[in-house]
Protein backbone atom coordinates (compact mmCIF):
# COMPACT_ATOMS: atom_id res chain seq x y z
CA UNK A 1 0.00 0.00 0.00
CA UNK A 2 1.62 3.73 -0.85
CA UNK A 3 0.32 6.73 0.62
CA UNK A 4 1.12 10.01 -0.48
CA UNK A 5 0.51 12.69 2.17
CA UNK A 6 0.65 16.24 1.65
CA UNK A 7 1.34 18.45 4.89
CA UNK A 8 2.60 15.05 6.45
CA UNK A 9 5.56 16.75 8.23
CA UNK A 10 3.75 17.66 11.42
CA UNK A 11 0.79 17.62 12.63
CA UNK A 12 -2.30 15.59 11.92
CA UNK A 13 -0.19 14.55 8.67
CA UNK A 14 3.08 13.12 10.61
CA UNK A 15 0.34 11.37 12.70
CA UNK A 16 -1.10 9.18 10.04
CA UNK A 17 2.25 8.46 8.51
CA UNK A 18 3.16 7.06 11.58
CA UNK A 19 0.11 4.83 11.75
CA UNK A 20 0.78 4.17 8.02
CA UNK A 21 4.21 3.10 8.71
CA UNK A 22 3.57 1.23 11.74
CA UNK A 23 1.20 -0.95 9.70
CA UNK A 24 3.56 -1.48 6.71
CA UNK A 25 3.06 0.86 4.28
CA UNK A 26 5.29 2.50 1.91
CA UNK A 27 4.46 6.18 3.06
CA UNK A 28 5.57 9.32 0.74
CA UNK A 29 5.12 12.69 2.35
CA UNK A 30 5.39 16.22 0.97
CA UNK A 31 6.02 19.81 2.59
CA UNK A 32 7.73 23.02 2.05
CA UNK A 33 10.22 22.96 4.75
CA UNK A 34 13.49 20.29 4.28
CA UNK A 35 13.84 20.44 8.10
CA UNK A 36 10.94 19.38 9.37
CA UNK A 37 10.86 16.65 6.42
CA UNK A 38 14.28 15.57 7.08
CA UNK A 39 13.44 15.38 10.98
CA UNK A 40 10.13 13.36 10.74
CA UNK A 41 11.73 10.80 8.46
CA UNK A 42 14.65 10.35 10.97
CA UNK A 43 12.55 9.88 13.56
CA UNK A 44 10.40 7.68 11.51
CA UNK A 45 12.97 5.43 10.97
CA UNK A 46 14.84 5.20 14.01
CA UNK A 47 11.61 3.32 15.29
CA UNK A 48 10.70 1.62 12.17
CA UNK A 49 14.34 0.68 10.57
CA UNK A 50 12.96 -1.65 7.40
CA UNK A 51 10.03 0.88 6.73
CA UNK A 52 9.91 2.48 3.43
CA UNK A 53 9.60 6.43 3.41
CA UNK A 54 10.15 8.89 1.36
CA UNK A 55 9.71 12.86 1.42
CA UNK A 56 10.15 15.61 -1.27
CA UNK A 57 10.06 19.60 -0.36
CA UNK A 58 7.61 21.04 -2.45
CA UNK A 59 4.65 24.04 -2.00
CA UNK A 60 1.04 22.09 -2.94
CA UNK A 61 0.12 25.50 -4.53
CA UNK A 62 2.62 24.43 -7.14
CA UNK A 63 0.50 22.52 -9.47
CA UNK A 64 3.78 21.49 -11.35
CA UNK A 65 6.37 20.92 -8.60
CA UNK A 66 3.79 19.30 -6.92
CA UNK A 67 3.13 16.39 -9.91
CA UNK A 68 7.02 16.60 -10.23
CA UNK A 69 6.95 15.24 -6.91
CA UNK A 70 4.34 12.56 -6.59
CA UNK A 71 5.54 11.23 -10.45
CA UNK A 72 9.29 10.51 -8.01
CA UNK A 73 7.36 9.28 -5.15
CA UNK A 74 5.13 6.55 -7.70
CA UNK A 75 8.13 5.88 -9.33
CA UNK A 76 9.99 4.53 -6.31
CA UNK A 77 6.84 3.22 -4.21
CA UNK A 78 4.48 2.45 -7.05
CA UNK A 79 0.92 3.89 -7.71
CA UNK A 80 -0.75 5.99 -5.04
CA UNK A 81 -3.02 3.80 -3.29
CA UNK A 82 -4.13 6.20 -0.82
CA UNK A 83 -3.98 10.23 -0.54
CA UNK A 84 -4.40 12.31 1.85
CA UNK A 85 -4.46 15.89 1.26
CA UNK A 86 -3.78 16.97 4.86
CA UNK A 87 -1.67 20.67 3.48
CA UNK A 88 -3.39 23.47 4.93
CA UNK A 89 -2.29 26.86 6.79
CA UNK A 90 -4.58 29.52 8.49
CA UNK A 91 -4.43 32.77 9.76
CA UNK A 92 -7.59 34.11 11.66
CA UNK A 93 -8.92 37.85 10.74
CA UNK A 94 -11.87 39.29 10.33
CA UNK A 95 -12.75 40.59 6.38
CA UNK A 96 -12.21 43.90 7.50
CA UNK A 97 -8.77 43.72 8.89
CA UNK A 98 -7.38 40.97 6.67
CA UNK A 99 -4.92 42.32 3.75
CA UNK A 100 -5.90 39.97 0.51
CA UNK A 101 -2.83 38.51 0.54
CA UNK A 102 -3.61 36.58 3.29
CA UNK A 103 -7.25 36.11 2.45
CA UNK A 104 -5.93 34.18 -1.04
CA UNK A 105 -2.79 32.47 0.51
CA UNK A 106 -5.41 30.55 2.54
CA UNK A 107 -7.46 29.62 -0.16
CA UNK A 108 -4.90 29.02 -2.48
CA UNK A 109 -3.03 26.38 0.05
CA UNK A 110 -6.14 24.79 1.05
CA UNK A 111 -8.43 24.55 -1.65
CA UNK A 112 -6.07 24.49 -4.60
CA UNK A 113 -3.37 23.20 -2.69
CA UNK A 114 -5.84 19.73 -2.50
CA UNK A 115 -7.12 20.43 -6.37
CA UNK A 116 -3.44 20.59 -7.15
CA UNK A 117 -2.61 17.13 -5.30
CA UNK A 118 -5.97 15.50 -6.35
CA UNK A 119 -5.57 15.81 -9.94
CA UNK A 120 -1.88 14.99 -9.78
CA UNK A 121 -2.70 11.06 -8.61
CA UNK A 122 -6.61 10.90 -10.23
CA UNK A 123 -5.71 10.20 -13.67
CA UNK A 124 -3.58 7.04 -12.86
CA UNK A 125 -6.28 6.08 -10.29
CA UNK A 126 -8.79 6.47 -13.16
CA UNK A 127 -6.57 4.24 -15.29
CA UNK A 128 -6.21 1.87 -12.68
CA UNK A 129 -9.92 1.60 -11.73
CA UNK A 130 -8.78 2.13 -7.82
CA UNK A 131 -7.47 4.12 -5.24
CA UNK A 132 -8.52 6.66 -2.45
CA UNK A 133 -9.10 10.07 -1.62
CA UNK A 134 -9.05 11.71 1.66
CA UNK A 135 -9.35 15.39 2.35
CA UNK A 136 -8.93 17.32 5.44
CA UNK A 137 -11.24 20.27 5.87
CA UNK A 138 -12.15 21.30 9.35
CA UNK A 139 -15.07 21.94 11.58
CA UNK A 140 -14.77 25.17 10.23
CA UNK A 141 -16.14 23.50 6.76
CA UNK A 142 -18.97 22.91 8.58
CA UNK A 143 -20.21 26.48 9.60
CA UNK A 144 -18.69 29.91 10.04
CA UNK A 145 -16.89 31.05 12.40
CA UNK A 146 -16.53 34.87 13.29
CA UNK A 147 -12.61 36.32 12.51
CA UNK A 148 -12.21 33.23 9.87
CA UNK A 149 -13.80 34.37 6.66
CA UNK A 150 -10.86 33.19 4.48
CA UNK A 151 -10.55 30.11 6.20
CA UNK A 152 -13.89 28.98 6.60
CA UNK A 153 -14.23 29.53 2.68
CA UNK A 154 -11.72 27.21 1.92
CA UNK A 155 -12.71 24.55 4.01
CA UNK A 156 -16.29 24.91 2.69
CA UNK A 157 -15.20 24.56 -0.08
CA UNK A 158 -13.11 21.74 0.19
CA UNK A 159 -16.84 19.87 1.15
CA UNK A 160 -18.44 21.16 -1.69
CA UNK A 161 -15.27 19.91 -4.11
CA UNK A 162 -15.24 16.49 -2.29
CA UNK A 163 -19.19 16.28 -2.19
CA UNK A 164 -18.72 16.49 -5.92
CA UNK A 165 -15.82 15.17 -6.54
CA UNK A 166 -17.21 11.53 -4.86
CA UNK A 167 -19.69 10.85 -7.50
CA UNK A 168 -17.26 11.92 -10.42
CA UNK A 169 -15.31 9.04 -8.92
CA UNK A 170 -17.00 6.48 -7.47
CA UNK A 171 -17.79 4.75 -10.78
CA UNK A 172 -14.02 4.84 -11.34
CA UNK A 173 -14.44 2.62 -8.27
CA UNK A 174 -11.95 5.69 -6.67
CA UNK A 175 -13.28 6.22 -2.74
CA UNK A 176 -13.56 9.83 -1.26
CA UNK A 177 -13.61 10.53 1.92
CA UNK A 178 -13.75 14.03 3.78
CA UNK A 179 -12.75 14.75 7.35
CA UNK A 180 -13.79 17.74 9.34
CA UNK A 181 -11.75 17.75 12.71
CA UNK A 182 -12.35 20.25 15.53
CA UNK A 183 -9.28 21.74 17.33
CA UNK A 184 -6.64 19.67 17.58
CA UNK A 185 -3.42 20.19 19.33
CA UNK A 186 -0.84 21.10 16.33
CA UNK A 187 1.75 23.73 15.17
CA UNK A 188 -1.31 25.04 13.30
CA UNK A 189 -3.55 25.52 16.21
CA UNK A 190 -0.92 27.12 18.66
CA UNK A 191 0.46 29.64 15.95
CA UNK A 192 -3.64 30.20 15.69
CA UNK A 193 -5.02 30.52 19.23
CA UNK A 194 -3.32 34.16 19.88
CA UNK A 195 -4.79 35.64 16.88
CA UNK A 196 -8.24 33.96 17.46
CA UNK A 197 -10.54 36.66 18.20
CA UNK A 198 -12.68 36.73 21.74
CA UNK A 199 -15.45 36.40 19.60
CA UNK A 200 -14.38 33.42 17.71
CA UNK A 201 -12.95 32.24 21.49
CA UNK A 202 -16.49 32.67 22.81
CA UNK A 203 -18.43 30.82 20.03
CA UNK A 204 -15.93 27.73 20.11
CA UNK A 205 -15.84 27.51 23.77
CA UNK A 206 -13.14 26.23 25.73
CA UNK A 207 -13.11 22.16 24.51
CA UNK A 208 -9.79 20.69 25.58
CA UNK A 209 -8.21 20.03 21.71
CA UNK A 210 -7.55 16.85 20.29
CA UNK A 211 -4.25 14.89 20.13
CA UNK A 212 -3.50 14.78 16.17
CA UNK A 213 -3.22 11.30 16.94
CA UNK A 214 -6.65 10.64 18.36
CA UNK A 215 -7.40 12.69 14.71
CA UNK A 216 -5.30 10.84 12.96
CA UNK A 217 -6.59 7.23 14.19
CA UNK A 218 -9.81 8.67 13.15
CA UNK A 219 -9.19 9.42 10.03
CA UNK A 220 -7.57 6.20 9.41
CA UNK A 221 -9.43 3.87 10.48
CA UNK A 222 -12.88 6.28 8.24
CA UNK A 223 -10.80 5.93 5.28
CA UNK A 224 -10.30 1.96 5.96
CA UNK A 225 -13.98 1.28 5.94
CA UNK A 226 -14.69 3.63 2.84
CA UNK A 227 -16.71 6.10 4.90
CA UNK A 228 -17.64 9.51 2.68
CA UNK A 229 -17.55 11.86 6.18
CA UNK A 230 -15.28 11.28 8.80
CA UNK A 231 -16.14 13.15 11.69
CA UNK A 232 -13.56 13.38 15.06
CA UNK A 233 -16.04 13.41 17.92
CA UNK A 234 -19.85 13.96 18.62
CA UNK A 235 -19.75 17.60 18.24
CA UNK A 236 -18.50 17.23 14.59
CA UNK A 237 -20.66 14.33 13.65
CA UNK A 238 -24.27 16.44 15.13
CA UNK A 239 -22.82 19.67 13.34
CA UNK A 240 -22.30 17.85 9.82
CA UNK A 241 -25.60 15.56 10.05
CA UNK A 242 -27.86 18.05 11.35
CA UNK A 243 -25.90 21.52 10.91
CA UNK A 244 -28.45 22.52 8.54
CA UNK A 245 -31.62 22.07 10.60
CA UNK A 246 -29.90 23.50 13.56
CA UNK A 247 -27.91 26.90 11.81
CA UNK A 248 -30.98 29.69 12.53
CA UNK A 249 -30.64 28.27 16.81
CA UNK A 250 -27.10 28.39 16.08
CA UNK A 251 -26.89 31.35 14.53
CA UNK A 252 -28.64 33.08 16.91
CA UNK A 253 -26.39 31.90 19.84
CA UNK A 254 -23.35 32.96 17.87
CA UNK A 255 -24.67 36.38 17.63
CA UNK A 256 -25.75 36.65 20.91
CA UNK A 257 -22.19 35.59 21.79
CA UNK A 258 -20.48 37.83 19.43
CA UNK A 259 -22.67 40.73 21.09
CA UNK A 260 -21.65 40.34 24.30
CA UNK A 261 -18.23 39.82 23.49
CA UNK A 262 -18.50 43.15 21.78
CA UNK A 263 -20.13 44.53 24.59
CA UNK A 264 -17.49 43.88 27.22
CA UNK A 265 -15.11 45.00 24.72
CA UNK A 266 -16.86 48.52 24.92
CA UNK A 267 -17.10 48.69 28.70
N1 LIG B 1 -5.06 21.77 14.16
C1 LIG B 1 -6.37 22.01 14.10
O1 LIG B 1 -6.99 22.47 15.07
C2 LIG B 1 -7.12 21.67 12.82
C3 LIG B 1 -8.52 21.59 12.91
C4 LIG B 1 -9.23 21.29 11.76
C5 LIG B 1 -8.57 21.07 10.56
N2 LIG B 1 -7.22 21.16 10.51
C6 LIG B 1 -6.59 20.93 9.21
O2 LIG B 1 -5.75 19.80 9.29
C7 LIG B 1 -4.71 19.90 8.33
C8 LIG B 1 -3.38 19.66 9.01
O3 LIG B 1 -3.14 20.73 9.90
P1 LIG B 1 -2.32 20.58 11.27
O4 LIG B 1 -3.15 21.17 12.33
O5 LIG B 1 -1.82 19.19 11.39
O6 LIG B 1 -1.18 21.66 10.99
P2 LIG B 1 0.40 21.60 11.02
O7 LIG B 1 0.91 20.80 12.15
O8 LIG B 1 0.79 23.04 10.92
O9 LIG B 1 0.74 20.86 9.65
C9 LIG B 1 0.52 21.46 8.42
C10 LIG B 1 1.33 20.70 7.40
O10 LIG B 1 1.07 21.25 6.11
C11 LIG B 1 2.30 21.64 5.49
N3 LIG B 1 2.00 22.75 4.60
C12 LIG B 1 1.44 23.94 4.91
N4 LIG B 1 1.34 24.69 3.81
C13 LIG B 1 1.83 23.95 2.79
C14 LIG B 1 2.02 24.18 1.41
N5 LIG B 1 1.65 25.33 0.83
N6 LIG B 1 2.57 23.20 0.65
C15 LIG B 1 2.95 22.02 1.21
N7 LIG B 1 2.80 21.75 2.51
C16 LIG B 1 2.26 22.70 3.28
C17 LIG B 1 3.22 21.98 6.68
O11 LIG B 1 4.60 21.91 6.37
P3 LIG B 1 5.40 23.19 5.81
O12 LIG B 1 4.98 24.35 6.65
O13 LIG B 1 6.84 22.84 5.92
O14 LIG B 1 4.96 23.33 4.40
C18 LIG B 1 2.84 20.82 7.61
O15 LIG B 1 3.45 19.64 7.19
C19 LIG B 1 -4.84 21.31 7.72
O16 LIG B 1 -5.50 21.23 6.50
C20 LIG B 1 -5.69 22.04 8.74
O17 LIG B 1 -6.39 23.13 8.18
C21 LIG B 1 -6.47 21.45 11.61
Amino acid sequence: MHIIITGGSSGIGAAIAEIEMQRGARVSIVARREEPLRELRAQILAQYPSGQINTWAADVTDAVALERAIEAFEKSFGPCDRLIAAAGVVEPGELISQDMESFRAQIETNLFGTVNAVRAVYSGMVQRQSGQIVIISSGAGLIGIHGYTAYCASKHALAGFAETLRQEAKPNAIAVSICFPPDTETQQLAAELPLRSPAASAIIGDAKPWPADRVARIIVKGADRGRFEIYPGLQMALLGRFGAVVAPVLRWYFDLKIATVRKNQDH
